[in-house]
């Protein structure tokens, strides 16, 4: 049989055809169903055990030698085929496919979009950042538990001062530094941004994942100008019926502060499993800036006040999208980014 393989792997070397009927009848002729290949496959059976894996191996050569030759025969024929009067130039072109946005990119569009209709600038930070623009200047105590290895990213290096110096972001909230130390007041910016975290993934937190901070500084701010903002930034986002609700809270770079709940937007407020039968989720924190901060990063805080506000963009695309696995959004699976097509 190796013999009759080798002979035929010769024959097959030289095919030659004139015409696309020529090359059909060759195609029958080896690759039909009752052609050379498949008479050769059937006999293969009857191959020595010993045997199989040379002529296998010959055989699979000669059948992709015969489609490879017979193919090259019939592309020569279909493109001397074409008869250009047939060509209609009104056709319109095939489309082209194009890319789609990631939800994430989608989601933070929107929140940008929003506030720069507010009169927000963006600004952006490094991602590698150093421990004063991320917690010294914003009123971390020394010892503040942010700065714990479990939370933050340290740069591995053996020099000690560099070591506890350097970081990776843990928030947004360091591009106000940067902004504040840069320019005095008017300021009114949106950073987005990617931020870092020391923490086990799973499908409800990841070492990296995206903020949007809000800051606005100027004569005479006050809770109510963040209030409002607040407001109308929701409803702009989750639809004009949403409430929200402002909880007290505490974070170091602001005083007083606060969480924002908006009314669950899967069930109205009712109640579901998503908002634990609350009505509420909670979505970011925000308060008026803490007089240290401006006077940390050089702007007097007897002549200014101004406010801030940070956000989750998963957590939004959370409630947009209902995705309610972190790990999605970095997994880059076509099939998952394809179905954002149609809020491109
Ligand atoms: N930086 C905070 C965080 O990462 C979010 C935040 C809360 C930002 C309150 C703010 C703020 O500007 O006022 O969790």
């Amino acid at each position: 049989m190796i013999e009759q393989i080798k002979q035929l792997l010769n024959e097959v070397e030289m095919l030659r055809a004139s015409n696309a009927e020529e090359v059909e009848a060759l195609r029958i002729k080896y690759l039909g169903k009752k052609g050379i290949i498949n008479a050769l496959m059937s006999d293969f059976r009857t191959v020595p055990a010993d045997k199989k894996k040379e002529v296998g191996m010959k055989l699979n050569e000669l059948k992709n030698k015969v489609q490879e030759n017979i193919s090259a025969l019939k592309e020569q024929f279909d493109s001397q085929d074409n008869n250009y009067d047939d060509l209609d130039l009104t056709r319109s072109a095939y489309p082209i496919k194009l890319g789609t946005r990631h939800p994430l990119s989608i989601i933070k569009n929107e929140i940008i979009d929003i506030f720069a209709r507010m009169g927000f600038n963006i600004a952006e930070g490094p991602e590698i950042e150093d421990d004063w623009h991320v917690f010294s200047a914003l009123n971390f105590a020394a010892d503040h538990p942010a700065r714990d290895m479990q939370d933050t990213f340290f740069i591995e290096t053996d020099n000690a001062d560099v070591r506890r110096n350097v970081v990776l972001r843990t928030h947004t909230s360091s591009v106000q530094c940067r902004s504040m130390e840069k320019t005095q007041p008017p300021i009114r910016i949106i950073c987005p941004g990617r931020v870092y975290r020391n923490e086990a993934i799973s499908y409800r937190a990841h070492c990296f994942f995206h903020q949007v901070e809000g800051l606005y500084i100027d004569k005479g701010v006050s809770f109510t100008d963040l209030k409002q903002v607040l407001l109308l930034f929701a409803k702009e986002m989750f639809g004009n019926d949403t409430k929200i609700r402002l909880r007290p809270s505490y974070f170091p770079f602001t005083e007083p502060s606060a969480e924002m709940d908006i009314s669950c937007n899967i069930c109205g407020g009712k109640g579901c499993p998503f908002c634990k039968h609350t009505g509420w989720v909670e979505i970011l924190g925000c308060g008026m800036v803490h007089p240290n901060v401006l006077e940390n990063n050089g702007i007097d805080s007897k002549v200014y006040s101004g406010y801030a506000l940070g956000m989750g963009i998963e957590r939004i695309a959370n409630l947009k999208y209902r995705v309610n696995d972190l790990r999605l959004f970095s997994e880059n699976d076509i099939r998952f980014l394809k179905e954002f097509e149609a809020a491109n």
